[in-house]
């Protein structure tokens, strides 16, 4: 991240690489309201994504306030544990995970918890810390995304790159997000709570606020594998 006074200098490449360097996913917010007009130009310059013939299959419900807090309340008063819900709609995880996954997806999850002082065992905390997704990490807003369940797979990319517009813009002013594909298996108690028909399937959530950088969690940097392992140069 960039000096404050070091911004003003950069050229157009050094923001735009800036903007995608400095989005992570913050799990700690501050209550500071972000105002509706800046979320609006958010989803306005995210919609400039690109879709399969123009379609713009996205669909995006922004919550705060009163109906944030009963979405939260109806997740987390339902009895239904993560581990235990079904992925009812659709998958995001394979049944069973596997290399090079399995391990890019245990380092984060250790990296995680270390920050936390979070033990191997300590289940209990660990269950906390996953709940806390369901309060959007306490950010002011929260979206929830959703697709016509008619689309085809197409359109789910589509969507993809609607949701990472979105983390994009928001860094362009200052603001932290969090996907989340915890919501997904949660669309039973979220439809009636933000009125999403039946012919949407409910993708993920986001939480979208100013980082609270005290917070440990927020210390965590995700590793990448190197080019070599994802990138085939064919000549
Ligand atoms: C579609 C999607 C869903 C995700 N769901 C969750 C989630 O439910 N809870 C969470 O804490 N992180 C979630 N993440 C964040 C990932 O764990 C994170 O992107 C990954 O570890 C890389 O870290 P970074 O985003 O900080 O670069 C999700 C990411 C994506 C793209």
């Amino acid at each position: 991240m960039l000096a404050p006074e070091k911004k003003n200098e950069l050229s157009i490449p050094e923001i735009v690489d800036e903007a995608m360097l400095t989005r992570r996913s913050v799990r700690a917010f501050l209550p500071n309201p972000v105002d509706e007009e800046t979320i609006r130009d958010i989803l306005r310059v995210a919609a400039r994504a690109p879709s399969g013939t123009n379609m713009q299959p996205w669909k995006v419900y922004v919550v705060s306030g009163e109906r944030k807090q009963a979405l939260s309340d109806a997740i987390l008063s339902s009895g239904v544990r993560p581990e235990k819900i079904e992925w009812d709609e659709y998958k995001y995880y394979p049944d069973k995970f596997f290399e090079p996954y399995l391990a890019r997806r245990r380092a984060v999850g250790y990296a995680l918890y270390s920050l936390l002082g979070i033990g191997r065992r300590e289940v209990e905390r660990m269950r906390a810390q996953h709940d806390r997704n369901f309060t959007f990490f306490d950010a002011p807003v929260g979206l929830i995304f959703t697709i016509d369940r008619r689309l085809n797979k197409g359109s789910w990319i589509d969507l993809g790159m609607f949701v990472q517009s979105v983390m994009i813009a928001a860094r362009g002013r200052d603001l932290h997000t969090c996907p989340q594909a915890a919501f997904a298996p949660y669309h039973k108690q979220i439809r009636p709570i933000l009125g999403i028909p039946g012919e949407e399937i409910v993708v993920c959530g986001m939480a979208l606020g100013y980082e609270d950088a005290s917070k440990p969690e927020n210390a965590l940097r995700s590793e990448r594998a190197p080019l070599e392992e994802f990138v085939s140069f064919v000549r």
